[in-house]
């Protein structure tokens, strides 16, 4: 469904980011059905933070997929159970098969549902495709497939992928502008708030590989690890946000009592 006009600002719908702290400085979070880059060096907790929404959102009824081609379904599973999320609250639909996700989806009943898949789902889905994927593997088609069908069947409210870097690694992209920009409008039409997670070369000059994922998104979060005299600051800074007045402040981030702070926005976190 095409983006509608709306009258006035109170119309959008905003998730949070689950941040204390900085829900507050952008108007209550993200207006629902954008697409925002989550980018930062290797462990800056890009995945945990996009976890941290879809889990919470899924507390509140809602039904998310996180596609993870990193590191495997259970590997993030084991990750986000030892920084204390719990499992038992939300269905939990690890899938093995895309065959499956519909008859798995229809009996996740009572609680908000997530759904992970890894790298090993989508290598047997282009394995048992037909011509439509060719022989090097239309794996932007597999993503579309799986999002299309929870859609179809009626639920999918926000959708990570973990992550655009790995998306690169394993698929070539001839012209990645055009691509990410139909891949970005397909996600848009379908109405899903999407996280994509872009890992950020060391030396931080651009957000994703080709330096277009940041000016086609609708946000733009930057995650950091900052060394000031011998110390290690988690950082986070939004840079963008569409539709949102937001404090682009530098803001340290604390993992504490099992949820995400925002800290010292605009000011030297150690005095
Ligand atoms: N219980 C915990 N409490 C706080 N932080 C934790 C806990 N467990 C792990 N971490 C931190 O989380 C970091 C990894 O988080 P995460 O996997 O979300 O980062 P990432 O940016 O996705 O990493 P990668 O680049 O490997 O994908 C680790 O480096 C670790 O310091
Ligand atoms: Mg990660």
């Amino acid at each position: 469904m095409p983006e509608e006009l709306i009258k006035d600002k109170s119309h959008i719908e905003r998730i949070p980011l689950y941040i204390e702290g900085l829900d507050d400085q952008m108007e209550g979070g993200i207006p629902a059905g954008q697409i925002t880059l989550v980018c930062g060096t290797a462990g800056t907790m890009k995945s945990s933070l996009s976890f941290n929404v879809l889990y919470n959102e899924v507390l509140n009824g809602k039904t998310a997929l996180y596609i993870t081609l990193e590191q495997s379904a259970v590997s993030l599973l084991n990750h986000m159970t030892n920084m204390g999320f719990d499992s038992s609250k939300v269905n939990i639909l690890l899938i093995k098969n895309l065959s499956d996700i519909e008859q798995k989806l229809s009996m996740a009943k009572g609680k908000g549902t997530l759904v992970l898949a890894d790298i090993a789902v989508i290598r047997k889905e282009i394995k048992s495709a037909d011509t439509r994927i060719g022989p090097t593997g239309d794996w932007i088609n597999v993503l579309k497939n799986i999002v299309r069908k929870m859609k179809e069947h009626g639920q999918l409210d926000l959708f990570t992928l973990d992550s655009l870097s790995a998306l690169y690694v394993i698929s070539k992209f001839d012209n990645p502008r055009t691509e990410l920009f139909y891949y970005y409008e397909f996600l848009r039409d379908l109405d899903i708030t999407t996280f994509l997670i872009s890992e950020m070369p060391l030396d931080k000059s651009r957000y994703g590989e080709y330096g277009v994922e940041d000016f086609l998104a609708d946000g733009v979060i930057r995650l950091e690890l900052v060394e000031r005299q011998r110390k290690t600051n988690r950082e986070i800074t939004v840079i963008k946000m569409r539709k949102t007045a937001v404090n682009n402040d530098v803001f340290t981030l604390e993992w504490a009592g099992r949820k995400f702070k925002a800290l010292y926005g605009g000011q030297p976190a150690l005095i």
